[in-house]
């Protein structure tokens, strides 16, 4: 890797859900990249142990993946995908699709995790119209979720600090959060036990009842919020529920899809198929924005059967199936096939589980969660100060060599499935050495 000189920062970027004030004053700047690596400016390593926002699932800098990008931005830029078509974005279509759930073989093309979640939701609102069920607009959430930043993943999204500023939103309601730390405190894996969802779904049908409400939308593990693993049976509950009042069943496996828990999607792991399912990220192993919304059959098909004739879903972005984001996630579906890295992380995930629960007897640490290769680890606040241990954690391990990511004051943990076991040892090392530090 080579090197160059650091790169002045100032206001003219403002960065996104930082404190940019407080960034300023002591940059954490990052310039390159190869597998498990980061490197900052002045030539540090930095473990990075967050796939650099769960995303770099099969590590930095692939070149298979930088590769492909490269031949695809010389033989085609950019095409249309609004009445139009190229080969690349067919050829996607049907290998993900050969990934999912048999059910869900229809794809839809975004850009972001965002895009995914509003364009889920889109399509289950017009669904509902298309089938002469217009007044099914109502969304059913859940407490601590994240669905990305636009009107329609906020609305749905539960964390409220990212909503204070910006309402009003959609109509929505949320079911409450699983993180129940009186009984799941140190947990490993899923907590045996927990609420079933289907009682506090039916006290929201019974407010609007069911000819109202157009789906219900979930991550299968929450991940922003800190690494919630659901309670044993949780989602089956849940599918259950809805299929008791026809609600459609969104998973947002954003962060969960393409590996994350040992398993291809969350889908899989939990054996539960959802109507709707939203992806991004690990898609392009984060080379190529880009985002996917995988439907079922049924879905689909009631758009085609009830447009009478021409465009049977007003909704598409500029970049949908961009052809350099496709061929970055083509390369990255070989590189899974041929590492076998969307099921990696079931053979890692005892190893790396034994790792985190290593931490638990260090001072400040109130729980650590963990479910396939993704972990989090909570610190005690500081009673006027919610998220500074979490900063602090952050800096210091930045300072130490390692990349987390902190949510409040938990950390949390999403390792490329790349990661070795010594790796794995050396992200707890460092994470020991910094929580000490506090
Ligand atoms: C579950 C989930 N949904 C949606 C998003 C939003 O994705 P993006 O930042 O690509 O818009 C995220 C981002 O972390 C996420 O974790």
């Amino acid at each position: 890797m080579t090197h160059r000189a650091a790169p002045s920062t100032d206001p003219s970027c403002w960065l996104p859900f930082t404190a940019n004030r407080d960034f300023l004053s002591k940059p954490r700047l990052l310039s390159h990249a190869k597998g498990m690596y980061y490197q900052t400016p002045d030539g540090r390593p930095i473990l990075d142990a967050t796939a650099g926002l769960w995303c770099v699932n099969a590590g930095h800098c692939r070149t298979e993946i930088v590769e492909a990008i490269s031949r695809q931005a010389g033989e085609m830029d950019f095409a249309p995908t609004f009445q139009m078509g190229h080969p690349l974005v067919f050829q996607l279509a049907q290998r993900l699709i050969q990934k999912m759930p048999a059910s869900l073989n229809h794809v839809f093309f975004t850009n972001s995790g965002s895009e995914s979640a509003d364009t889920a939701l889109k399509i289950a609102r017009a669904y509902h119209y298309g089938r002469g069920e217009p007044q099914r607009s109502l969304f059913v959430g859940r407490e601590k979720a994240y669905h990305g930043v636009g009107f329609g993943g906020l609305s749905v999204g539960g964390l409220p600090r990212n909503k204070a500023a910006f309402g009003p939103l959609l109509q929505n309601e949320l079911l409450p959060h699983t993180l129940d730390q009186e009984h799941h405190r140190f947990t490993r894996g899923m907590p045996a036990w927990g609420e079933d969802p289907a009682e506090a779904l039916n006290q929201i049908v019974q407010k609007h009842g069911a000819e109202r409400i157009a789906a219900v939308i979930v991550e299968p593990v929450a991940g922003s919020a800190g690494v919630i693993v659901p309670p044993k049976n949780y989602l089956q509950q849940l599918r259950k529920a809805c299929d008791q009042n026809g609600l459609l069943l969104i998973f947002d496996e954003v962060i969960t899809g393409f590996g994350r828990l040992g398993t291809p999607f969350a889908a899989n792991f939990f054996d539960v198929t959802p109507d709707i399912l939203t992806t991004a990220k690990g898609l392009t192993n984060a080379a190529v924005p880009m985002g996917a919304v995988f439907v079922s059959d049924s879905i689909y098909q009631s758009f085609m059967n009830n447009t009478e004739e021409g465009i049977e879903f007003f909704h598409g972005y500029t970049y949908s199936g961009h052809p350099l984001a496709c061929a970055a996630a083509l390369a990255t579906l070989e590189l899974h096939e041929k590492e076998g890295l969307l099921t990696r992380g079931s053979e890692l995930a005892p190893y790396f589980e034994d790792a985190l629960h290593s931490l638990k007897e260090l001072p400040l640490v109130t729980d650590i969660r963990n479910v396939g290769m993704m972990g989090a680890i909570e610190l005690q606040s500081q009673p006027e100060h919610i998220g500074a241990r979490g900063m602090a954690a952050l800096q210091k391990a930045f300072d130490l060599g390692l990349l987390i990511r902190t949510t409040g004051d938990t950390i949390a943990l999403s390792p490329p499935l790349i990661i070795s076991k010594e790796e794995i040892n050396m992200t707890v090392k460092i994470i020991r050495e910094t929580i000490l530090s506090l």
